[in-house]
């Protein structure tokens, strides 16, 4: 625990005391950017309030030939520049010394025999035990290579567990065809399929919202809802990842899991237990119960030339690794039904996209207006539906727009919003969503990972919509970045007399 969060007594109640078994945690794909921005430092922070096992040890593999050495002064740095705590030197010593660098080369036998002898060695020197947790932050096609080789040189003692990032195959065919392989020699309870969205603080919250308060309940379902709407806006670009992004594009990058996740959270029944099956019993069922959208109600985008905070941005076509023709979508809007009692007919609108106006992540739930105002002085423009926002990020929190009667004579009434925001209410930095799940992964807790038949249902919609674009004639570029996407995703809107929240 800091110093600081044992001196905040708004924290009380938190859950910081879970420790998890000493083991080695082995990060495939160590030299990539993940592991520099997100992986290294949760490892550091977890390190810094004392979370790590007792006995923990850290091994990088990548294709990069290096060192050890080299090894801990990238992280080092990596640290230095991206972790939300400052460096301690202390904490950073006690890291460091667990931390091995293995040169891997899958289709090279004698590479993965390296892994093998590191492994029992630290196994030795540093008491793991001969548990493991294998990180796979590599592209989809190195994943089935590598969940074989380990079946095969699984040891004796010891648990394993296996975190994959997403994207989890490139659609239904190729994600089914891995659940299978790793079905065949891994339990489903040793893999963690991770979607980093679930390990934030304000996502998990929703869930505390809905089920830990017995006001929301009621009034969250059809005859209350007027619609439902969801944003994940970036105005980052693609940051360096042409060539993964012209794989993905929107749809398999954010759509497919971020997204639909957001989806289920949002429109799932309330759990028996906040146990890891009975979490995901629930949210498949919505992901079951989604239409598949018809494709007048999906609109894809790509960005152009544009102004991004004052700043003149490249289109996506201009971009490093970028076919100059690219077809990639980096925009997606579309208007989903969830087809059971609770939400039947109303729409969730969603949309996300790289170079909008700004980075916002949003869910709003908008209400019915009221069914009869008695204020002859009231507009319909000022008496507007209440709506639930909950901010995701950035300013983590929740908003209500609530009507309320403005000073002086007469009875004018003014939308005015009721706030929560995380920094003031519990004055404590969020941790970082890859802390609480690389945490939870180690402890064996699966509840904020996605199973492998979420996994299906998601890419089912996805692989719907991306046959019905075979035949779709969008003209790209469609959108400027720093603007809020294609003229089209606002008539999406406005063809059901709706517009997207203004920003
Ligand atoms: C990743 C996507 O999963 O999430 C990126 O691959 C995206 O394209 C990122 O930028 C957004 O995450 P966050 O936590 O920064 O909003």
């Amino acid at each position: 625990m800091s110093a600081h969060a044992e001196e905040n007594p708004l924290l009380e109640g938190l859950d910081l005391g879970r420790r998890p078994e000493s083991c080695a945690l082995v990060i495939f794909g160590a030299s990539g950017d993940l592991t520099q921005r997100k992986l290294m430092p949760a490892l550091y922070s977890l390190a810094i309030r004392g979370l790590l096992p007792e006995h923990f040890v850290v091994i990088g593999a990548a294709r990069t030939p290096g060192t050890d050495d080299e090894f801990r002064a990238k992280m080092r740095e990596a640290i230095e520049k991206y972790a939300r705590d400052p460096f301690r030197e202390d904490v950073w010593e006690r890291l460091a010394s667990g931390m091995r660098y293995a040169a891997l080369d899958f289709s090279d036998e004698t590479s993965e025999n390296s892994l093998v002898r590191i492994l029992s060695t630290v196994d030795a020197e540093y008491g793991t035990q001969g548990n493991r947790v294998f990180y796979f932050a590599v592209p989809p096609n190195a994943i089935a290579t590598l969940v074989s080789e380990l079946a095969a040189r699984r040891a004796a003692e010891g648990w394993v567990r296996l975190i994959i990032e997403k994207p989890f195959g490139n659609d239904l065919a190729s994600a089914r065809s891995l659940n299978e392989l790793i079905a065949d020699r891994f339990s489903e309870r040793e893999v963690y399929r991770i979607d980093h969205y679930l390990g934030k603080e304000t996502v998990q919250n929703m869930l505390a919202l809905r089920f830990a308060n017995g006001i929301f309940e009621p009034i969250w379902n059809r005859q209350f809802v007027d619609h439902v709407q969801i944003t994940v806006a970036e105005s980052i670009g693609i940051e360096g990842r042409g060539s993964f992004y012209e794989h993905t594009g929107a749809i398999r990058d954010i759509f497919q899991n971020l997204l639909l996740q957001l989806v289920a959270i949002t429109a799932m029944e309330p759990p028996s237990d906040f146990t890891a099956d009975s979490v995901r019993n629930e949210k498949v069922k919505v992901l079951r119960s989604l239409q598949t959208p018809d494709p007048t109600s999906v609109v894809r985008g790509q960005y152009g030339r544009g102004f991004v905070e004052g700043i003149e941005v490249p289109g996506y076509r201009e971009e490093d690794g970028v076919d100059p023709a690219s077809m990639t979508d980096t925009y997606v809007a579309a208007k989903l039904y969830v087809d059971n009692w609770r939400w039947a007919d109303t729409p969730f609108y969603v949309r996300m996209g790289k170079r909008l106006g700004r980075r916002e992540t949003t869910v709003a739930i908008q209400f019915k207006r009221a069914p009869h105002p008695p204020f002859a002085e009231a507009t319909s423009d000022s008496l507007r539906p209440n709506v639930l926002l909950i901010h995701v990020q950035p300013d983590e929190g929740m908003s209500l727009a609530i009507g309320a009667k403005v000073p002086g004579q007469g009875m004018s009434i003014r939308t005015v919003h009721m706030d929560f925001l995380y920094g003031s209410a519990f004055r404590e930095g969020l941790p970082e969503a890859y802390e609480r799940l690389i945490l939870d992964a180690m402890l064996g807790d699966a509840t904020l990972f996605t199973r492998s038949d979420e996994i299906e249902e998601q890419w089912a919609l996805v692989d719907a919509i991306t046959s019905a674009w075979e035949r779709d004639r969008t003209a790209f570029p469609n959108y400027a970045a720093g603007t809020w996407g294609p003229p089209s995703a606002d008539e999406l809107l406005h063809r059901d007399g709706r517009s997207w929240r203004r920003h």
